[in-house]
C-alpha cells in the first residue's frame, strides 16, 4: 500500500536540537518510545498503576488487556495528552515536560472513536491538523490528498467529514494520525467498526509503516487480528504491565473427526489427553458421530506426528488447526480480570 512520503519540510526540530537518546541496555537501537513506571489515577480510581514498555523503531507491538485494564489511559499518556501522576516517558529521548511540541510532533495518535466537526471536509480535517503540526499549507494539502488515497477515502475528499460511516471515520482518524509523518504511531482499537476488507488494508498499512521504520503500538481486544500483525506484545492487567511472551510453551490444537468414538479410543490407546472442545459447534444432522476436541502439544512437530499417527490408525480426521492464536493463548493463560 502506498504511503505518501514524509513532508519535504520535516515537522520535527532541526538536527542538533534533539537531545541524545539514551542507548538501550542491550546496546541495540535505542527505543523510539520508552515508558517507565507510569501511574495515573482519576480520583480514587487507579486506571494505570505501574506500566512500562519500550517500542523499537520498525516494529509493531500489541497492547493487550481486558476491558478497563487501562489501555486507553496508558495510550493517552504515551501520546502526551494526559499527564502521568508518576513515571517517565521519552520519545526519541525527549520528555513531554521539557520538549512538549517536539516530542508531540514525533507521535501520531489514533483514538478509539474519531470525532469530526460537522463543517469541515475530509481534506480540511487533515490540513487543519497539518497546520497544528506547523506543516506548510501546500505540504499539508499534498499529504492530505495522498493519505486519503491510502485509506481509500479519496472520493470523499470534498465531502463533509460528518457524512462518513463509523468505519470510514476510523480510516480518516488513521490518516489524521499520519499527517505529520510521525516516527511513533499509537493506535487505540483501530479495527473496531471496520469491515473485513478495511481490516486487511489496516494490517497491510501498519506493516508497511513499520517496514519504513515507524514504531507502532496497537491496542485491540480482537486478538486473532493482532496476532497477524505484531512482532511483540505488552500485556496489561488492572493497570499494570505484565511480562509475557506471545509464544506459550504448550500450544492448543483443535481436532475435528467424523468419528468421535474412533478418535477417543485411539487417543486413550496412545495415552493422548483429549478434551472436548468447549466452543464446539452443535453436531450437524448429517454427521451424528462427528466431534471436535482440544489437545495441548509442546510444538508443531508433535502436532504433525499426531496427525500422521491418527490417520495411519484409520481415524477420520477432517480438520486440525491451532485453537486460538499465540496472543489469545497467552492472554487466556494469564490471570486477568475484567473490571
Ligand atoms: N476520565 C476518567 N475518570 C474516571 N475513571 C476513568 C477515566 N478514564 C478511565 N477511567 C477508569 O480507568 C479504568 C481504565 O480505563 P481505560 O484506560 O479506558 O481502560 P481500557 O482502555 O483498557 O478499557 C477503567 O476502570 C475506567 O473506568
Ligand atoms: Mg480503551
Amino acid at each position: 500500500m502506498a504511503i505518501p512520503p514524509p513532508p519535504s519540510v520535516p515537522p520535527g526540530s532541526p538536527p542538533g536540537q534533539v537531545p541524545a537518546t539514551a542507548s538501550s541496555p542491550g546496546g541495540g537501537a535505542p527505543p523510539a518510545l520508552h515508558a517507565a513506571s507510569l501511574r495515573r489515577a482519576f480520583g480514587p480510581m487507579v486506571a494505570v498503576a505501574d506500566a512500562s514498555l519500550a517500542l523499537a523503531p520498525g516494529s509493531v507491538t500489541a497492547l493487550v488487556g481486558p476491558n478497563g485494564s487501562g489501555k486507553t489511559t496508558l495510550l493517552l499518556m504515551l501520546a502526551g495528552l494526559l499527564t502521568p501522576d508518576a513515571g517517565e516517558i521519552r520519545v526519541h529521548g525527549m520528555t513531554y515536560a521539557e520538549h512538549g511540541p517536539d516530542a508531540r510532533r514525533r507521535v501520531g495518535w489514533m483514538p478509539d472513536t474519531f470525532g469530526t466537526w460537522d463543517s469541515l471536509t475530509c481534506t480540511e480535517v487533515l490540513t487543519t491538523f497539518g497546520a497544528a503540526y506547523r506543516l506548510p499549507a501546500e505540504v499539508a494539502r499534498e499529504r492530505a490528498l495522498g493519505l486519503l488515497q491510502t485509506v481509500h477515502l479519496a472520493e470523499y475528499a470534498t465531502a463533509p467529514a460528518h457524512v462518513l460511516s463509523r468505519g470510514q471515520k476510523q480510516r480518516l482518524g488513521m490518516a489524521r494520525a499520519l499527517i505529520h509523518a510521525p516516527g511513533v504511531l499509537l493506535l487505540d482499537e483501530p479495527a473496531s467498526g471496520l469491515d473485513p476488507r478495511s481490516r486487511v488494508d489496516l494490517r497491510r498499512l501498519v506493516r508497511s509503516l513499520a517496514d519504513s521504520g515507524v514504531a507502532v503500538l496497537v491496542s485491540s481486544h480482537v486478538l486473532v487480528e493482532l496476532d497477524e500483525m505484531v512482532d511483540d506484545a505488552v500485556f496489561i492487567n488492572r493497570g499494570a504491565t505484565v511480562v509475557g511472551s506471545p509464544a506459550p510453551a504448550m500450544a492448543r490444537w483443535r481436532l475435528t473427526t467424523l468419528d468421535a468414538a474412533a478418535l477417543t479410543s485411539w487417543a486413550s490407546s496412545v495415552n493422548l489427553p483429549l478434551a472436548a472442545d468447549p466452543d464446539e459447534a452443535p453436531v450437524l444432522p448429517g454427521a451424528p458421530s462427528a466431534g471436535t476436541f482440544v489437545v495441548s502439544l509442546p510444538d508443531e512437530s508433535q502436532a504433525a506426528a499426531l496427525l500422521r499417527d491418527a490417520v495411519r490408525a484409520g481415524v477420520p480426521i477432517s480438520r486440525m488447526s491451532p485453537a486460538g492464536g499465540r496472543l489469545e493463548q497467552t492472554y487466556l493463560a494469564m490471570e486477568t480480570d475484567r473490571r
